[in-house]
């Protein structure tokens, strides 16, 4: 990957706080970097815009938490169109979440959208493969912690609560 495409990007503390957010068992980070590398493949591939597909990947989930799953798109295109983004950027963000967001309007922005698809199935696979040897789950429960956004789900809370009660290790 042509690294120089988000050389601005890859040390922003927006990007850099992500290694301690929990997305789907894994941490965002490592999701957008995947996310990123898939939409700069396809890009070259489909003879797209490279760095448009490449800065829309690492930026498609900020402050995504801010938003639900159907307009967390239009939250993190908001941020970046406040930062000075190419607009085309902005453009293929909004509609990463597709069917649950409006469809994209761009080639750039259906790639961003298959990436990241395809990418939430490569960190699922990544995540099953890392439960046999128990590192999975280990990794998951770090980020529970180092996440400032994570809430422990009730029924979570409840085991959490009746371990504590017996004096368990949590
Ligand atoms: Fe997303
Ligand atoms: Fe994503």
């Amino acid at each position: 990957m042509d690294l120089t495409l988000v050389d601005d990007l890859i040390d922003h503390p927006k990007i850099i706080e992500m290694r301690d957010h929990l997305h789907h068992g894994i941490s965002k980070y490592d999701h957008i970097i995947r996310v990123t590398r898939f939409s700069y493949r396809i890009a070259l591939w489909l003879n797209a815009d490279v760095r448009v597909c490449t800065r829309a990947g690492m930026l498609h989930d900020i402050n995504s938490r801010y938003g639900t799953l159907a307009n967390h798109g239009e939250v993190a295109a908001r941020w970046a169109a406040a930062q000075g983004e190419d607009p085309a950027v902005c453009e293929a963000i909004v509609s990463h979440m597709y069917p649950f967001a409006p469809a994209p309007t761009s080639r750039e922005g259906w790639i961003l959208t298959v990436a990241d698809k395809a990418a939430s199935m490569a960190d699922l696979t990544a995540y099953v493969r890392g439960m046999l040897r128990g590192e999975s789950q280990r990794r998951k429960r770090q980020l529970q912690l180092s996440d400032p956004f994570y809430r422990p789900k009730p029924k979570r809370l409840h085991r959490q609560r009746l371990r504590s009660a017996l004096d368990l290790e949590i």
